[in-house]
């Protein structure tokens, strides 16, 4: 079966599928961006996905293309005509087509749409949750502006690439205070021997992610302790669990860090817990 992505205004067959040339997307990583995960044919926490979107293009002063109810059934549609029951959608706006100049280019520019969605493999994604990942430092790299979700990832691509290179799944980026900030496409957690959740603040050089927010909401409903503060590399591998959570991984527990293994080197109870859990705070449309 084909693949089906719109762009501006048309469903097309994905080889058909593309942007001018002069995108400002592709010319200057002009643009924002958001994946959701798809699950039994839904989109999960699509309200919150927008409303981080909304925020990245009024921070970067896009203009939102067309009112959220418009973009959300363009998603939905995406995700219908792909036939997805499990995996992402990908919507991606940018500031459009215009001759190349750094500045913005004149108000009637419209924006760029475009939104795709593909299926991942859940058995596989349920096979490395059970077995856990391995992440690696790497030094923080990125601009001041990481609460805004733009294209522009290529700290994000050498970060990951790093990681895999070391047989690792993730990069976890350290600060020039040694603290961790979040991963290269996650945020970072731990779990301390007291049983208490630590993430870094969304006010401190971290994006603000949609699978934290609504994990955050579960462990207020499952009387787990949360603690906002940054920690070190060091504490999380003495730390009893740690795991990242993102959109395309939900919570996915960690169980090696530069080469020491957390705990003991499997995934922890709390975080399998919180995998199981997740979808029960979500919500799907
Ligand atoms: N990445 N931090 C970074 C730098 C991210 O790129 C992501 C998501 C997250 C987690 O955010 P959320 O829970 O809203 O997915 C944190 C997406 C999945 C990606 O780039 O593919």
């Amino acid at each position: 079966m084909a693949r089906i992505a719109y762009v501006n205004g048309c469903y097309k067959n994905m080889r058909d599928a593309s942007v001018n040339i002069e995108d400002r997307g592709f010319q200057f990583a002009d643009g924002v961006y958001e994946v959701c995960e798809i699950r039994g044919g839904r989109i999960v926490d699509l309200p919150r996905h927008l409303g981080r979107l909304q925020h990245s293009l009024s921070e970067l002063r896009i203009a939102l293309p067309m009112a959220l109810p418009a973009l959300s059934v363009i998603m939905h549609e995406v995700v219908r005509r792909n036939r997805v029951n499990y995996g992402i959608v990908y919507l991606q706006i940018t500031r459009g087509v215009a001759r190349r100049d750094h500045g913005f280019p004149a108000a009637n520019v419209p924006p760029t749409v475009v939104v795709s969605a593909r299926k991942l493999n859940f058995a596989k994604n349920q096979d490395t949750a059970a077995h856990g990942i391995k992440v690696i430092t790497y030094p923080e790299n990125r601009w001041p502006r990481v609460d805004i979700k733009s294209v522009a990832l290529l700290p994000n691509v050498l970060a990951k690439q790093a990681a895999r290179e070391a047989g690792a799944y993730e990069a976890w980026y350290v600060d020039a205070d040694g603290f961790v900030t979040e991963g290269s496409s996650s945020n970072a957690w731990i779990i301390t021997h007291d049983g208490v959740l630590v993430t870094r603040s969304t006010s401190d050089a971290i994006l603000s992610g949609i699978t934290r927010a609504v994990l955050i909401d579960a462990l207020a409903a499952m009387q787990l302790t949360l603690e906002q503060r940054p920690f070190t590399p060091q504490e999380a591998i003495q730390a009893a669990e740690a795991f990242v959570t993102a959109s395309s991984q939900i919570v996915m527990p960690v169980v090696m860090i530069d080469g020491h293994a957390v705990a003991d080197g499997n995934p922890g109870r709390i975080t399998r817990k919180l995998r199981e859990e997740f979808h029960r705070f979500a919500l799907f449309s």
